[in-house]
């Protein structure tokens, strides 16, 4: 693995830096009070290719590699999650999805719009009851000869009412279990269609996370992924790659975390210096930036195997599962180093710390990572090879 950055690298980091610095930090409190959706902040996030950074040229996207990903990812979560939730799950479960499994004509009508932000798409697999346990799909898809009969409802999706491209997890024959699972592109403006209300949340307040339902929806045959019994495997292939992105933006959240709590421990004074020179506070800052380069190291391994196109579900999860605990536990301490100033919104750390819970739940919680890593364990994966370099 290459520690040193590309040029290229630098330079989309430095641009995801200057933008959620210079732009998204001005509104972030508000929008995150107000629960507003950042429809401008994605717009321009679309016009600098950060909707469909991974997709290749052909289908209008940036062509860029997972590091150059993870590395905006990081920057824009420092400062936005709402934008860098909206952002991943736009590039690694919809994106990266229909570009490896699609269809060619699927990838014309979809992909390109979908790599250049005109559409947005959504990730359609928790139900009110399958979230962890995703293979107990209620959601159903009766085969009708020419289409499917979509019918269900699918809970917590990020993007629900914005967009425009839906990937739907259903279950076509129950008996076959995860077999008999497809998955299906849908549209949102097709009848049967209906996104229930804007969920109100503890964190990630400003991205759109709405339960939708589909009552008869015709969805053709043309708009399978893949072939039949194929679409509990997309998803967990897609979520390996999601996992990635969603472990990049928990280091964004403990980064940014230790970066307003080092600059606070420098201007605050008590007892006659700076609190950074106290060391029950100095102490909290070397646990937080250590974790930090721990979790990187993680996230960008697992980039970096995917890139080499080498097995990375284990690596994703453990990236994900370290980086979302480092940042729920750091952020909490990032609040203490700021004390009662910690507590209000001005300050920034308290959102943060309200935003890393999700890390630990979404695209799998850190309860089923440790089950993907355990089951890895008994099947002999214990330690990661380090690899060879193949000349
Ligand atoms: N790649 C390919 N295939 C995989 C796979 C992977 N990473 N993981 C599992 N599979 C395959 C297995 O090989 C198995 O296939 P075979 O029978 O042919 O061997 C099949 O899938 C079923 O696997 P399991 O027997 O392991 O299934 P399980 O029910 O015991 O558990 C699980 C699987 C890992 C717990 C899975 O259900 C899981 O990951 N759950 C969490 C779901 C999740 O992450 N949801 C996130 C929602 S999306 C979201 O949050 C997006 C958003 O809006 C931000």
């Amino acid at each position: 693995m290459n520690l040193y950055y590309t040029e290229e690298q630098i330079a989309v980091r430095d641009a995801a830096r200057d933008f959620a610095q210079n732009v998204l930090k001005a509104g972030v409190i508000e929008r995150d009070t107000h629960m507003t959706y950042p429809e401008e902040e994605i717009k321009q996030m679309a016009e600098m290719g950060f909707l469909g950074m991974m997709v290749s040229p052909e289908y209008g996207g940036g062509g860029m590699d997972t590091i150059s990903y993870v590395l905006a990812m990081e920057e824009i979560s420092k400062i936005d999650n709402s934008c860098s939730v909206i952002m991943s799950v736009n590039n690694s479960l919809v994106c990266w999805g229909i570009e490896t499994y699609g269809t060619e004509a699927q990838k014309q009508k979809y992909l390109k719009p979908l790599a250049s932000g005109e559409m947005i798409g959504c990730f359609c697999l928790s139900e009110p009851e399958a979230g962890s346990d995703a293979t107990s799909q209620r959601t159903t898809a009766i085969d009708m000869g020419d289409h499917y009969l979509l019918n269900g409802t699918k809970n917590w999706i990020t993007n629900g009412s914005k967009a425009k491209v839906h990937l739907v997890m259903a279950q076509t024959d129950a008996a076959k279990g995860h077999k008999g699972i497809n998955t299906l592109i849908v549209e949102s403006d097709w009848d049967g269609v209906s996104i229930g209300g804007k969920e109100d949340k503890l964190g990630i307040r400003s991205s759109d996370t709405h339960s939708i339902m589909y009552t008869d929806v015709k969805v053709p045959k043309e708009n399978l992924i893949k072939e039949d019994g194929f679409g509990f495997k997309f998803a967990m292939k897609t979520l390996s790659g999601g996992r990635i992105g969603i472990a990049a933006q928990a280091l964004g959240i403990l980064s940014g975390s230790l970066e307003l709590a080092a600059a606070y421990a420098e201007e605050r004074v008590a007892f006659g210096k700076p609190i950074s020179k106290h060391q029950s506070v100095s102490n909290k800052l070397a646990d937080m930036s250590t974790a930090a380069e721990a979790a990187r190291l993680l996230v960008h391994r697992a980039a970096w195997l995917k890139d080499q196109g080498l097995p990375y579900d284990n690596a994703a999860s453990m990236a994900k599962l370290y980086a979302a605990d480092a940042a729920m536990k750091h952020s909490v301490e990032a609040v203490q180093v700021h004390g009662g100033y910690g507590f209000v919104k001005e300050y920034h750390v308290e959102r943060l710390m309200r935003d890393a819970k999700i890390t630990q739940i979404y695209e799998g919680t850190s309860e089923i990572q440790k089950l993907v890593i355990a089951r890895n364990i008994s099947k002999g994966i214990i330690h990661e090879p380090l690899l060879a370099h193949p000349s």
